[in-house]
């Protein structure tokens, strides 16, 4: 009986506003009935599941949940490199919530914010320390630098990051440090303002300028030393921006110009970028990608052998800030300048796609039918989740999970954000110190 009504309640959700208003609230109604039911009779609500998805239930379990055939062992020691501006803050709440869960010990930040040392390399003072000497999960901003980190964690440590499009990153960066303003950009797309001559730029935002260049590499470790902007200016020019802050005057520099020009590349820059990014590509076991997110999840979730419970997510996405200059294109020559500028940046974006596609050709046409599973279960998830009822939520089982159950307190977990995590997390860090000091 209260399947039906759960049924009938997805069905309505995707009718016209008025309608569903009276209706739902009959239905909400009916509920708190159903829900006095299900605690008396020890019934569940059930989600409905398409046929066609439970049409592949005869497909072996073990071989369906672990992927390459063989039992695997839920991975619970991982490093995730929190690289700025990338949609990551989703994910740290994730593995805040998995790690919560499973009483996992956090490398938490000594100062309040979410930084662990950075932008410098993470030392010791810049996290609280563990009561057993053991970390299990790094999930807040590094700098991530491999032989720190690797003394730092378990041998058994899984790494992953995450990156973006270039292009939208720096748009996101502009509005993040509010560089329209600091580089006294007047524009309809400030972005693309810069990005016509972006070295014009550079001696008035010393401090700013690795927010606009190979900042995600730099978060990657990357030694941007080799790929600093700083080939002296021709003297015509007669720079004027030589102080923070001063106003560019861009009037004589042409317009239409390419980078290349104006940017010094170390001769030896195409070799140290190819051999750290494949150093990360070695040790890392995946780096996602925030235009497939839900894919990067997928297969996150299939390398790490967590459950599909484990990677559901708030679809309110995190700092997702409506900037006017969000949704501006660019013109080719913008688009070949910020590839200069920002070329580690490129080519970390651009080699990690690429990978994270051969990992999931790799795995076989299921792939897309977990996808799309997840994808479905995410999002009704996150609308039972909206209605805030008091009634639990039972997942069935299929091809990629075991049956589980979603309760409001869940719900409000889902909803969490990073900041309320690291208080939570901090204070289960505080009772281990004093469960260690009361039993030593
Ligand atoms: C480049 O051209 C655009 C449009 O023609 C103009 O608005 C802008 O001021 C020019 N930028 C520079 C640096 O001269
Ligand atoms: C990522 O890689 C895939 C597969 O090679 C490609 O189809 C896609 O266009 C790439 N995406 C971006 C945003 O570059
Ligand atoms: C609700 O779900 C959470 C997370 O799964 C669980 O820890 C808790 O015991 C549940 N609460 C009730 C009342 O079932």
């Amino acid at each position: 009986m209260d399947n039906k009504l759960l049924s009938l309640l997805v069905y309505f959700r995707l009718k016209n506003k008025e309608r569903w208003m009276l209706i739902g609230l009959t239905l909400v109604l009916s509920v708190i009935v159903v829900a006095f039911l299900a605690a008396n009779f020890g019934q569940k609500g059930r989600l409905p599941v398409s046929t066609e998805l439970q049409s592949q239930q005869h497909v072996d379990r073990a071989e369906q949940l672990y992927g390459s055939g063989g039992r695997c062992r839920e991975r619970t020691n991982f490093v995730f490199v929190k690289v700025h501006k990338c949609g990551s803050h989703t994910t740290t709440c994730i593995l805040q919530r998995f790690g919560y869960e499973r009483g996992l010990t956090f490398m938490l930040p000594a100062q309040d914010g979410p930084n662990i040392g950075y932008p410098r390399f993470p030392k010791t003072g810049d996290y609280l320390p563990s009561s057993n000497g053991v970390f299990n999960v790094i999930a807040d901003h590094i700098r991530y630098k491999k032989d720190i980190v690797t003394s730092l964690m378990p041998h058994d440590t899984a790494y992953f990051a995450i990156l973006r499009h270039p292009l939208s990153h720096l748009k996101s960066v502009f509005n993040w440090k509010h560089l329209d303003k600091i580089l006294r950009i007047k524009a309809e797309n400030p972005v693309g303002r810069f990005l016509d001559t972006p070295w014009y730029y550079r001696a008035s935002i010393q401090g700013m300028v690795r927010y606009t260049a190979n900042l995600m590499a730099y978060d990657m470790g990357l030694n941007i030393a080799y790929f600093k902007q700083n080939r002296p200016l021709p003297s015509k020019l007669n720079f004027p921006g030589q102080h923070y802050g001063k106003s560019p005057r861009i009037s004589h520099i042409q317009n239409g110009t390419k980078a290349e020009k104006y940017l010094y590349l170390h001769p030896k820059t195409a070799d140290i970028l190819h051999q750290y990014i494949t150093s990360i590509d070695q040790d890392f076991i995946l780096v996602m990608i925030l235009e497939y997110y839900d894919e990067s999840l997928v297969m996150l979730k299939r390398l790490m052998c967590w459950g599909i419970r484990d990677i559901l997510y708030d679809l309110d996405v995190r700092n997702n800030e409506p900037y006017r200059y969000k949704h501006k294109d660019f013109t080719e020559v913008q688009k070949d300048n910020h590839r200069l500028w920002s070329l580690a940046d490129y080519a970390f974006y651009e080699h990690f796609n690429s990978t994270l596609w051969e990992k999931i050709s790799s795995q076989g046409p299921d792939f897309f039918e977990e996808l799309s599973y997840f994808k479905f279960i995410n999002k009704d998830v996150n609308w039972y989740c909206s209605m805030k009822l008091e009634i639990t939520w039972t997942i069935p089982s299929s091809n990629w999970n075991e049956a589980f159950v979603l309760n409001r307190t869940f719900c409000e977990w889902l909803a969490l954000k990073r900041w309320h995590w690291d208080d939570i997390l901090k204070e289960e860090h505080i009772k281990k110190w004093h469960r260690k000091s009361f039993f030593s």
